[in-house]
């Protein structure tokens, strides 16, 4: 297996070097062996993983507020949760998984990386949590490579509180998606649902979001 690509971070990026560095080769050497990076992900890791979900929550772009709660649904091998708790420690977040494999590879990246006081793990299915009298609305969810958006609207927008904000990292086909998943936007109350590029200069390609806010009732 090719080795993660060598990378000069940007320098907002430099307080956080040693952790993103740990988290990295955690990803390329455990995760890879559970199965949850696939090995040919490992020479673009930077790219087309770390750096792609922390220019989303980088200086310049607006989509999560500072001390803002965030969950993370599906989150995998923690893209993109585990990079926004690394590179904005103002953030609490939970990252949400329903496979016991990924979970438990989370909490053992969460605990390794001193993280606990901030970032808790899920076991679950988001759609489950909806239904959770215990869970109280969270100010921005995020979502990459989970569902089409249609799918992934109904699974995120009710853990949001009121005016909270969907941050879902999509691919090429995300204005499509975003056509597509109209009515179900209308029926959930979003408002302002549409496609934001983000990171030019940092990654190639950019990272393309999806955001939408959770609208009241009418
Ligand atoms: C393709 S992986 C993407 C993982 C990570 N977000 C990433 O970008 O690498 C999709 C993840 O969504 C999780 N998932 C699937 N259905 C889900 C649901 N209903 N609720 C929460 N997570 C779900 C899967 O277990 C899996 O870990």
């Amino acid at each position: 297996m090719k080795p993660a690509e060598p990378v000069e971070l940007p320098p907002w990026l430099d307080p956080f070097t040693e952790p993103l560095h740990a988290y990295a080769a955690v990803l390329s050497t455990a995760g890879v062996e559970m199965g949850l990076i696939g090995p040919r992900e490992v020479p673009r890791l930077w790219s087309r993983h770390l750096l792609n979900c922390a220019v989303v929550v980088g200086p310049g772009e607006s989509f999560v507020d500072s001390g803002a709660t965030v969950a993370d649904v599906g989150s995998g091998a923690g893209l993109p949760g585990l990079v926004w708790a690394i590179t904005r420690p103002d953030l609490t977040i939970t990252l949400v998984e329903p496979l016991l494999r990924r979970a438990t590879f989370l909490q053992s990246v969460v605990s390794d990386l001193g993280l606990d006081d901030r970032v808790s793990v899920r076991r679950g299915r988001a759609e489950d949590l909806c239904a959770d009298p215990g869970w109280s609305g969270v100010d921005v969810v995020t979502a990459r490579a989970v569902a089409p958006l249609e799918r992934l609207l109904g699974w995120t927008i009710p853990l949001l509180r009121v005016g909270g904000r969907l941050v879902a990292l999509k691919g090429s086909s995300a204005q499509d998606e975003v056509m597509a998943a109209q009515a179900v936007a209308s029926t959930l109350s979003v408002v302002d649902l549409r496609v934001v590029q983000c990171g030019a200069g940092v990654v190639e390609p950019v990272t393309t979001v999806v955001t939408g806010v959770r609208g009241t009732a009418q």
